[in-house]
C-alpha cells in the first residue's frame, strides 16, 4: 500500500489541528480517528502519521507488519510482528509512554491476530499467554490503569474462548474465565488510583484502541457483563447451576444496576436476556411451586426491563427487539401453565407480532403453535 501523497491528506480530519496541537491528541481520540479512517481505507496514511508514536526502534517493523497484513501476505506480516514484539520487549517501559501496557500488549494482540488468521491457533495462545502474564507480573500490577487492567481482563477472557476452540481441558478454559471475572470484579470494588472516586464508564474504556494498530473487534467488545455471562454460560453448560446462577445474578447488576447509576438500554436488554437464562435455569430444579414462583418473576422482570428500554429509545437496537420477542413467550408460557389463558393468549399474540416484525421465524412458529394450542383448549405439554 503506498502513502498518499501530501496533497491527498490535506482533507483528513486530523488535519484539522493545527501542527501544534497535534501532539495533544490522546490515544483515546486518535482511537476514534484510527477506527474511522481506517475503515474508509487509508491505512497507510493513519500508519505514516502514528508510527512516530512508537519507540523508533519498533516504527521499521511494524510499518511492514501492518503493510503485509492490509496486503493479505500474513506469513510475511507474522514476521515483521515476531520480531517487533522481541524488540518491543527490550525496550525500557517509559520509552512506550503513557499507559505503556497497552501499547505492549497491543503488539502482542496484533501479532497474535496475524497468526489466527494464518490459523496458527496454538501459537496465537502462547502470545496471549505472554502478554497476559506480562501484566500479571507482581511489580507491574500496581502501576496498571483501568484501561490496562481491563486488557488483562480481555487477554484472559480471549484465551479461554481460545482454550475451548483448541479443545484443551476444561480446566484450563476455567481458569482464564476465572481470572477474568475476579479481576472484572476487583476492579468494580477498587479503581485504580487515575479513576477513583468517578463515576467510570468502564463499558467504554475497554475498546481502548492504539495508534497505528486496529485491534481485533472482540477487544473492542470487552465490557463490564461479558465474563461474567461467558463464566456463567461455562459453568450452566457443565450443569454447575449452584456456580451459574450467583454468576448470572452478578451480571445482572452489573448490567442493570441500582438507582442512581444508568446504564444503557443495550446493556439493559442484555441483563434483560440473562434474566430469562436465569428463570430457565430455575425451572431445571426439581418443580415446585416456589421454583415456579421465582422464575416466572424473573421472566415478567425482563419483560418489564425490556419494555422500558424499548420505551426509552428512538430506534430498535440490537438485542432488545429479539430479546423482547423472548420475554413475551416466556412470560405467556408462566401464564398459560398457572391456568390463566387470557393473559397468556394476550402476551403470545404480542409475541408473534414482535416476532414477524423483526422477522425471528422461529419465534412466529413457536408463538403460533402455541396460540393454536390454546384456542384448541389443551394445555401447555411443557415449559420452554
Ligand atoms: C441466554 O439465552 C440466550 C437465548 O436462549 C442465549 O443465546 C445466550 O447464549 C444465553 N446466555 C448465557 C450467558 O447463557
Amino acid at each position: 500500500m503506498r502513502l498518499p501523497s501530501p496533497a491527498a491528506r490535506s482533507y483528513s480530519i486530523l488535519n484539522e489541528f493545527p501542527p501544534a496541537r497535534k501532539n495533544l491528541v490522546t490515544p483515546w481520540f486518535v482511537t476514534i480517528l484510527v477506527g474511522g479512517v481506517a475503515l474508509s481505507g487509508y491505512g497507510g496514511f493513519i500508519l505514516y502519521q502514528t508510527l512516530t508514536m512508537w519507540p523508533p526502534e519498533v516504527r521499521g517493523d511494524l510499518r511492514d507488519a501492518v503493510r503485509a497484513k492490509h496486503e493479505g501476505d500474513y506469513r510475511k506480516s507474522e514476521q515483521y510482528f515476531h520480531r517487533a514484539w522481541n524488540t518491543i520487549r527490550t525496550l525500557p517501559i517509559e520509552s512506550l509512554g503513557s499507559q505503556p501496557y497497552l501499547k505492549l500488549t497491543g503488539m502482542a494482540l496484533a501479532f497474535a491476530d496475524v497468526l489466527e488468521l494464518s490459523k496458527k491457533q496454538q501459537r496465537a495462545y502462547e502470545v496471549y499467554v505472554h502478554a497476559l502474564e506480562l501484566l500479571q507480573q507482581d511489580d507491574v500490577k500496581a502501576m496498571l490503569t483501568g484501561p490496562e487492567r481491563l486488557r488483562a481482563v480481555a487477554i484472559s477472557s480471549k484465551l479461554g474462548e481460545l482454550a475451548k476452540d483448541l479443545k484443551k481441558h476444561k480446566t484450563e478454559e476455567e481458569k482464564w474465565r476465572v481470572w477474568a471475572v475476579e479481576e472484572l470484579l476487583r476492579i468494580v470494588k477498587s479503581p485504580s488510583k487515575d479513576d477513583a472516586g468517578e463515576n467510570v464508564d468502564y463499558s467504554h474504556q475497554g475498546s481502548f484502541n492504539l495508534p497505528l494498530l486496529a485491534l481485533p473487534s472482540w477487544i473492542s467488545k470487552t465490557d463490564i457483563g461479558a465474563p461474567l455471562e461467558a463464566l456463567g454460560s461455562f459453568y450452566a453448560e457443565a450443569g454447575r447451576l449452584d456456580f451459574a446462577m450467583p454468576l448470572y445474578l452478578q451480571a445482572i447488576s452489573l448490567l442493570i444496576p441500582p438507582a442512581p447509576k444508568k446504564s444503557t438500554p443495550e446493556d439493559r436488554c442484555r441483563g434483560a436476556q440473562l434474566m430469562g437464562n436465569l428463570s430457565e435455569m430455575i425451572m431445571r430444579r426439581p418443580p415446585s411451586p416456589d421454583t415456579l414462583h421465582q422464575a416466572e418473576a424473573w421472566a415478567s422482570q425482563a419483560l418489564a426491563v425490556t419494555k422500558k428500554a424499548r420505551a426509552e429509545s428512538s430506534k430498535p437496537i440490537d438485542p432488545c427487539e429479539e430479546v423482547y420477542a423472548a420475554a413475551l413467550f416466556n412470560l405467556a408460557t408462566f401464564r398459560n401453565m398457572a391456568g390463566d389463558r387470557n393473559v397468556a393468549r394476550n402476551l403470545y399474540r404480542d409475541g408473534l407480532e414482535q416476532a414477524r416484525s423483526i422477522g425471528l421465524s422461529e419465534g412466529v412458529v413457536e408463538a403460533s403453535r402455541a396460540l393454536h394450542r390454546l384456542d384448541m383448549g389443551e394445555s401447555e405439554p411443557g415449559q420452554k
